[in-house]
């Protein structure tokens, strides 16, 4: 079975709204494994096939925890080469965030990434839900039809 982790980071419970109606809409699909998580280790990426990432943005980066992982998936040499990827995050005024989530994956990873990336302003609205429901199902589906 298809297995899909979302990842987030969230201070206020901006993001983790979006990372909840994200993996509603995953599970949603049906025959997906999926994964809400906070915090992974570098080495468990491997057992995903797609990987989709909350990241706030907070003084016009990605939070340390996204970064660190990052890092290390760099360091230990840990592929992620055609796994998919997707970026989310709440932002204040210039949402940096999840575009520098996309790119590390794309550039670095090599992931099949999901564009563009989703940015609710603050709280998300109820639209913005259901962009995220979407987004989630969208990933189950494509995983579906690819096994
Ligand atoms: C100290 C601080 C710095 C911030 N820096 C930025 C920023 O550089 N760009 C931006 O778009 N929003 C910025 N924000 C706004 C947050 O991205 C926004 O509050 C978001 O909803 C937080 O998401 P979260 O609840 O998932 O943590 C900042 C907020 C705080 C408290």
């Amino acid at each position: 079975m298809s297995k899909i982790l979302v990842l987030y980071y969230s201070r206020t419970g901006n993001t983790e709204k979006m990372a909840d109606a994200i993996a509603e809409g995953a599970r949603s699909a049906g025959n997906v494994e999926v994964e809400l998580n906070y915090h992974v280790e570098a080495e468990e990426l491997d057992k995903f096939d797609a990987v989709l990432v909350g990241a706030p943005t907070y003084h016009h980066d990605m939070p340390m925890d996204t970064k660190t992982l990052f890092e290390e998936a760099a360091v230990k040499g840990i592929s992620l080469k055609g796994k998919v990827g997707g970026a989310f995050g709440s932002y204040g005024w210039s949402g940096e965030a999840p575009k520098l989530v996309l790119e590390i994956m794309k550039n670095k990873f090599e992931m099949q990434v999901t564009e563009p990336p989703l940015l609710a302003n603050y709280v998300p609205d109820q639209n913005m839900l259901d962009k995220c429901r979407d987004l989630g199902k969208r990933v189950s589906e494509s995983l579906i039809h690819a096994a």
